[in-house]
């Protein structure tokens, strides 16, 4: 496909500028394009975006993987062969156009969620994006003391925008300062690697509270934030309930949020 052939912009859509790409697998890759100066977002919110390479454009949601403050916005994909959006998604280069509706939104966001000791995300897959902006924000440690970022995939080279993230946040001159109480508990479940498992089993077990070093989930200390396919959310959901939590939303803030990995 190329931008040769132009449309005009759509109504309510911004037109925006890629600057960056980087792939991870073949099914892995984030991009980085401009952010418009009135676009305004909560860290953890999805919106969606396009190509500009149809008169109706086909438009997918996508979480902003960047921090509300960030001057560019990110976003963390996977290809899907055949894939309406993705299968021409994953050819963008820095210079291309990328389309993306002016209003965001989403349950994943710190409003959602009553204050606490500790708020555990949990990820699978591209899940990580809304806490890739979540673990950015220096709010998030101003309303947690502990933040811990769970991640699992199937294999060890799909952790790695996690991997990379954490660690350019630890030496970030501004936001490292105050994300110490960040913890990034990785796991596989298909390569062997030195922590395996899903999240649902290492909880039900109890392996990761005690690799932690944390006691079990307590509605009185921990709140859950959960992203992921629509089986991990549906078992992770079921998991933080049997520990007393509360799903709550942006009108009725409780103990744990739920929002499903968007795939196009
Ligand atoms: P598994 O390898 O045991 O299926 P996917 O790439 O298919 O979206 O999966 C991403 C990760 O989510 C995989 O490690 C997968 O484990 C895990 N996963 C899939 N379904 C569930 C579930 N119902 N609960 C927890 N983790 C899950």
């Amino acid at each position: 496909f190329s931008q040769a052939e132009t449309f005009p912009v759509p109504e309510g859509m911004f037109a925006e500028t890629v600057t960056e790409v980087q792939h991870y697998t073949d099914r892995l890759f984030r991009f980085r394009i401009t952010r418009p100066a009135s676009f305004r977002f909560r860290s953890g919110e999805f919106v969606m975006i396009g190509l500009p390479n149809a008169a109706k454009p086909v438009m997918r949601a996508y979480s902003i993987a960047s921090p509300s403050w960030g001057e560019e916005i990110e976003f963390y994909s996977i290809k899907v062969p055949g894939g309406p959006l993705t299968e021409h998604l994953q050819r963008i280069q820095p210079g291309d156009t990328v389309l993306m509706k002016k209003k965001p939104t989403g349950t994943l966001v710190l409003d959602a969620l009553l204050p606490g000791k500790r708020v555990y995300m949990f990820a699978t897959g591209t899940g990580i994006a809304p806490f890739a902006s979540l673990i950015r924000d220096p709010e998030t440690y101003e309303k947690f003391e502990q933040v811990i970022l769970c991640h699992t995939c199937r294999d060890a080279a799909e952790l790695t925008y996690g991997h990379d993230l954490v660690r350019d946040l630890r030496a970030d001159p501004l936001v490292g300062e105050v994300a110490g109480g960040l913890i990034h508990y990785a796991t596989t479940t298909r390569e062997a690697t030195g922590r395996m498992g899903r999240q649902t089993d290492l909880m039900a077990s109890g392996r990761m509270f005690a690799e932690l070093g944390l006691p079990p989930i307590d509605p009185a200390s921990d709140r859950g934030m959960i992203c992921g396919s629509m089986a991990m959310l549906r078992d992770t959901k079921a998991a933080l309930e049997g520990f007393g939590l509360v799903e709550g939303s942006n009108s009725m803030p409780a103990t744990f949020v739920v929002e499903r990995a968007f795939v196009g």
